[in-house]
């Protein structure tokens, strides 16, 4: 039995993010006296391509993003919050409850932790620091994204590091780590070192979500901490001024 490329991509649950236009029935053209266009002969401006958009419709875009079904349950798109032309970038997974409700990232409890990891470094969200999650819109009950959310958002997030370049990414999570390293390797071995996103330092540590519930692992995200500050004071030394 042969299938068709939609039978197969379907069958993987792969179903395609858009699907091309019926062509509409060649008809015999029937000369008409000279009229303006109608609204809908009038071709419509092409949407830029995610990796070709501006920083405002780029946003714009997460805001009414249709890519996944996520857009049924969310209450908004978060599209991140802080200087986007920050050194540091802080990657986390996906909106929670409240940060759906706020429209930002990292608000609730595990972003007070954030905030504190942040402060820890002196580092103050909002004060060179921009932080965005891997999902834009929040999965329902808080359950783990789909391979296929990640694949529709992913473009968003690639794009945002493309406009931010940031000097340093620090991936919050073992969901963040891996989906911008696309690696499946536990994030207890992605710590400790100095990966590279498209020649971006990247360092990864515990969610803070984590951390709450195993507070016992606060010291090794502690090391995470001085290892990214110490990699940012080596980029910035390393760099003419
Ligand atoms: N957890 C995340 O990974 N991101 C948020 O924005 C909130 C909680």
């Amino acid at each position: 039995m042969s299938l068709s490329r939609a039978e197969r991509l379907k069958a993987l649950g792969l179903s395609p993010l858009w699907r091309r236009r019926a062509r509409p029935q060649a008809r015999a053209i029937q000369p008409r006296a000279e009229q303006p266009p109608h609204a809908n002969e009038i071709a419509a401006p092409a949407a830029p391509a995610i990796a070709e958009m501006d920083w405002e419709t780029l946003r714009q875009a997460v805001l009414t993003c249709t890519r996944c079904d996520l857009h049924r349950t969310r209450t908004q798109g978060v599209f991140g919050v802080g200087d986007p032309h920050a050194e540091w970038l802080i990657v986390g997974e996906a909106p929670g409850a409240e940060e759906d409700k706020q429209g930002e990232p990292f608000v609730g409890q595990a972003g007070r932790l954030l905030d504190a990891m942040l402060a820890a470094i002196g580092l103050k969200r909002g004060e060179n620091v921009y932080i965005a999650n891997v999902l834009k819109s929040r999965p329902p009950k808080n359950r783990d994204p789909s391979p296929q959310e990640v694949a529709a958002c992913l473009p968003y997030l690639e794009r945002q590091i493309d406009l931010i370049q940031p000097k340093l990414i620090l991936a919050v999570g073992r969901f963040a780590a891996q989906s911008l390293l696309t690696t499946d390797t536990a994030i207890g071995r992605l710590r400790g070192q100095v990966h590279l996103y498209r020649g971006i330092p990247l360092i990864v540590t515990y969610h803070p979500a984590y951390l709450l519930r195993n507070p016992a692992d606060k010291a090794r995200a502690w090391e995470d901490l001085v290892l990214a500050r110490q990699t940012m004071a080596q980029i910035k030394a390393g760099q003419p001024s």
